[in-house]
């Protein structure tokens, strides 16, 4: 359908620059021929066409939006309808980076008929894949959503909805034991048919290690530079996050005129290796 030729909504001043619609297939073909895949959150239509026109590959409508949006110490208030209308919202916005959405806390804890479920309410808000966290037990779960033709992207490592039951934002996978078990629910996970993972705060070596052997894409965040692709909360890397940030954050503000060149940058950044720097864990003061 030919597109209207109407000014671009949300008062974008950014040239109309169209880009294909990235689809998995285009993502595997990256991870294949070594291209780094960049990711960043987006919770809203304007920030998601921003993003999407300064060439970011992925955007993950994170559950995230609970701490950043909402002011919450953590994301285990957000709610299934929440992630819902920010999915929509950033798809309003989007107009081809591929669009992951997070299943938020207690929406598939309870088993296949309920992440089937809220699954569905995501990718009909305009996700084309939806992301949960943690392995073993979650395992059936991707099956059943795999098999039923919806992709799923893993999470391993800081899983922030187990935030109490980790003790806080820490480096996980750190002893032999913890790492080969990260191993062995990332095999699980890859066997399971998840096309993409994401591994937060993991020692750089562990990361690199699952990243050769995962069967589908790896995006790191805080997991050094092993991976197939880099994520950042948007709001930490434009600094607009007050308080003690992760130390693997990189503001990008930093030597930028305005927030395209930032965004910009990011995405250079992560496509010549030079973000991230391995090895930077702990907060800064
Ligand atoms: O919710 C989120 O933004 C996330 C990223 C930190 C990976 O899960």
């Amino acid at each position: 359908m030919p597109e209207p030729a109407s000014p671009p909504p949300y008062g974008s001043t950014f040239p109309d620059v169209r880009r294909r619609p990235i689809t998995l297939h285009h993502l595997q073909a990256m991870r294949r021929e070594g291209v780094k895949i960049a990711m960043l959150t987006a919770y809203d239509a304007a920030s998601a066409r921003l993003l999407d026109e300064c060439g970011v590959d992925c955007l993950l409508v994170g559950d995230s939006l609970g701490m950043v949006m909402q002011g919450h110490a953590s994301t285990l208030p957000v709610t299934l309808e929440q992630m819902a209308y920010h999915t929509a919202c950033v798809a309003r916005g989007n107009r081809s980076a591929w669009l992951v959405a997070d299943l938020p806390f207690g929406s598939y804890q309870r088993g296949i008929e309920q992440a089937l479920a809220s699954a569905t309410v995501l990718m009909q808000a305009g996700a084309q894949m939806v992301k949960l966290e943690g392995g073993g037990w979650t395992v059936p779960i991707v099956s059943a959503l795999v098999e039923r033709g919806i992709p799923v992207c893993g999470h391993l490592g800081l899983t922030p909805q187990s935030v109490h039951a980790l003790g806080g934002y820490r480096i996980q996978g750190r002893s032999a034991e913890a790492a080969a078990s990260l191993r062995a629910q990332a095999r699980e996970l890859g066997q399971a048919g998840a096309a993409m993972l994401v591994l937060e705060l993991v020692p750089s070596e562990l990361s690199a290690l699952v990243s050769a052997d995962y069967p589908g894409i790896t995006i790191g965040i805080g997991a050094g530079s092993g991976t197939h692709g880099q994520v950042l909360v948007l709001h930490d890397m434009l600094d607009i996050t007050r308080g003690p940030k992760p130390k693997f954050v990189r503001n990008f503000m930093d030597g930028a005129s305005s927030i395209a060149e930032a965004v910009r940058n990011y995405v250079k950044a992560v496509k010549s290796g030079a973000f991230p720097i391995d090895a930077v864990h702990g907060y800064t003061a």
